[in-house]
């Protein structure tokens, strides 16, 4: 019997591998700089160096806005690239995978990485919907292996979703956890895995929901991102939609509103759209997409909504949250 070797512990992780440098690969980047640690990538696409030293570039003014002490300029001296990804296992202290999502890549990529990394050193992959059990299959040191899902952009917004697989052990699951925090991420543990992990899938309930009323023409494409914009999404920024749902209640909260509204709930869900994206959905969709954009490229509506994301976050961490003066939130 193999005895599982301890793990790397957080403080000597120095170097942070990254297996992919597209948007998200780049996003790592840059949080990772503005954390002091050092970057080393691989990614086959020969363009992919000089895009990601844009990106952090492009990314860092917000990044000093809300880490106070960092240099006007990102130290792009921190990055190194690998020849291979062999070469980037073998120079980690811990790989973020963020290759393309198809499992054919992810195969190809883990099991390269797992047969070169040392098995006391983490492997965190970006996947926003493949099960870790899955991307264990790829590899014969698995449980050092499990998903740090992030969410662009990447380097802003806090939420990571932390998700082990059948076979990961729970010791690297709380390293991935505090590796998080250590990061300036709010990083939470998912107990179960599921296709899309969890916010995903509350993502997509949400999206289908807006594709099918823009489908049935109950609103125009401004006025659904309008109801989110200027209603729900107030709210969910602040309180969860479970606690929505308890406050909607009033005094009594859930209890109140469950024993009143059970039936209707249940009648409101059945009444929900499955739309499918048949070419005629997809024409509609497009149309009110662009009617939405205003003529304003995707480029700057991304760059406006990272501004906003700086000034939100700004706000929240100066707002104390009522639950965490009660309990302090517990990383692992
Ligand atoms: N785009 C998002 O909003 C988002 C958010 C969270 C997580 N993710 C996940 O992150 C991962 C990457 O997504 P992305 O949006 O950055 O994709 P992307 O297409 O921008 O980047 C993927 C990069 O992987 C590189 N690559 C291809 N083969 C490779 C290999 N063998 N080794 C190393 N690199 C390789 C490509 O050249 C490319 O630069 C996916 O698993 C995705 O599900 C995406």
């Amino acid at each position: 019997m193999t005895v599982a070797p301890d793990l790397l512990p957080l403080e000597a992780i120095r170097v942070v591998g990254l297996a992919g440098a597209g948007s998200v690969g780049t996003a790592w980047a840059a949080l990772l700089l503005a954390h002091g640690y050092e970057v080393l990538f691989y990614d086959p696409d020969a363009q992919a160096g000089t895009r990601l030293k844009d990106g952090v570039r492009e990314a860092w003014p917000a990044l000093r806005a809300i880490y106070s002490g960092l240099d006007p300029l990102p130290p792009l001296e921190r990055v190194g690239v690998a020849a291979t990804l062999e070469d980037l296992a073998r120079g980690s202290d811990l790989v973020q995978e963020n290759a393309g999502e198809s499992l054919e890549t992810k195969r190809s990529v883990l099991s390269t990485i797992d047969a070169a990394l040392p098995a006391n050193k983490l492997i965190l992959s970006s996947s926003g919907g493949v099960p870790p059990s899955r991307l264990q299959e790829f590899c014969a040191r698995p449980e050092r292996l499990l998903l740090g899902h992030p969410f662009h952009p990447a380097y802003l917004v806090p939420l990571v979703e932390v998700v082990g697989g059948e076979r990961t052990r729970e010791d690297a699951v709380d390293l991935a956890m505090r590796f998080y925090t250590a990061l300036g991420k709010h990083p939470i543990r998912l107990k179960k895995e599921m296709v899309g992990h969890l916010t995903n899938r509350l993502q997509f309930a949400v999206l289908r929901e807006a594709i099918h009323c823009l489908s049935e023409g109950v609103a125009s494409a401004d006025d659904i991102d309008a109801s989110m914009r200027w209603g729900l999404g107030l709210r969910w920024a602040m309180v969860g939609p479970l606690m929505t749902f308890n406050l909607a209640g009033g005094p009594g909260g859930i209890e109140q509103l469950i024993d009143r509204f059970r039936s209707d709930v249940e009648q409101w869900w059945g009444a929900l759209g499955a739309p499918m994206l048949t070419d005629q959905v997809c024409e509609k969709l497009f149309a009110g997409v662009r009617e939405l954009r205003h003529g304003i490229s995707n480029d700057e509506w991304a760059r406006w909504r990272d501004s906003a994301l700086v000034e939100l976050l700004r706000f929240r961490s100066a707002l104390p949250y009522p639950a965490d003066a009660i309990q302090p939130r517990q990383e692992n």
